[in-house]
């Protein structure tokens, strides 16, 4: 079976690359696919057997301000990759929730995303579901990995390196999850051939307070650095962020509990 995997250089396409190591892989960064481009979908992705489709506009402040180019991508890639290939899992967010909820969301709760980048995700889930009946949406969340340069895990290990305090939101819960425990679930869904809409997230609830103190227990470092702090007094942001968004499933098995997720994480993520 061929698996293709847009968006390969990113941080979920990476982990992928080492998910279908000793699969028939095709990893596409967008040097080698941009996927606003249908004709170049076609081309590269007709003759995979499935695709994983993590390319994305995925800076959530910068759509506010470029929403045309955050759209271009996320519909309209989202469109040319479903329609270009036999079988496709569109990789999609939590942010697609407005986060007021008292519960976590599972599959049948209603979307209703706050900023433009939640936005470009959920019409680019329907445009795919709507372009191709083999299609398989995933929702995940708060994605970290080894090897990434940058996002929260890595912001929040310079900030403890750094030995001044600094402030986390109480008030953002969520599902972090660990890349390599989402890149073969994401595997297991193409060989599957899984249809419809998954939330696929490493289990439990954490607020970013919550996470960046167990990224300091895990990485050995000082947690009481960290002070809690509400959003409505840290600094303003572009985007809205949903307050309470995690994700259940009654579709697909759960991924390991976050903590555990983390622990293991730690030792790849501090020798990267
Ligand atoms: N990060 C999270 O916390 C999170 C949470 C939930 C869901 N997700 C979803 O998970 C998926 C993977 O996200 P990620 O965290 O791996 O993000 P990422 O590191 O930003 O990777 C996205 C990749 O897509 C590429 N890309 C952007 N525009 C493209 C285009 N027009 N054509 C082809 N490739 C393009 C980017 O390339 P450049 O870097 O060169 O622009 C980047 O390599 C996305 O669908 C995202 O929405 C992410």
């Amino acid at each position: 079976m061929r698996i293709a995997v847009t968006g390969a250089g990113g941080r979920l396409g990476r982990e992928l690359a080492r998910a279908l190591r000793s699969h028939d892989a095709l990893l596409l960064d967008r040097r080698a696919l941009d996927v606003t481009d249908p004709a170049a979908c076609a081309a590269a992705l007709g003759g995979a057997d499935a695709v994983i489709h993590a390319a994305a506009w995925t800076d959530v402040d910068g759509a506010e301000s470029a929403p045309a180019d955050a759209r271009a991508t996320n519909v309209f890639g989202a469109n040319n990759v479903a329609a270009a290939a036999p079988y496709v899992v569109v990789v999609s967010t939590d942010f697609v929730f407005d986060g007021r909820a008292s519960a976590p969301y599972d599959e049948d709760a209603e979307p209703d995303p706050l900023q433009v980048y939640g936005e470009t995700k959920l019409v680019g889930e329907r445009a795919a579901l709507l372009a191709n009946e083999n299609v398989a949406v995933a929702r995940s969340a708060w994605l970290y990995g080894a090897a990434e340069p940058d996002g929260f895990v890595r912001a929040v290990l310079q900030r403890l390196e750094a030995g001044s305090p600094f402030e986390v939101v109480t008030d953002q819960v969520g599902s972090p999850t660990y890349v390599a425990d989402l890149a073969p679930a994401l595997v297991a869904m193409c060989e599957q051939r899984a249809t419809g809409t998954f939330h696929v997230a490493n289990s439990g609830e954490a607020s970013r307070y919550d996470f960046a103190r167990a990224i300091a227990r895990a990485a050995g470092r000082d947690e009481s650095l960290i002070v809690p702090v509400a959003t409505a007094d840290a600094p303003p942001r572009p985007a809205a962020r949903p307050a309470y968004a995690p994700l259940r499933s009654t579709r697909h098995p759960a991924l390991p509990p976050w903590e555990d997720a983390l622990r293991r994480a730690m030792p790849d993520i501090l020798g990267a």
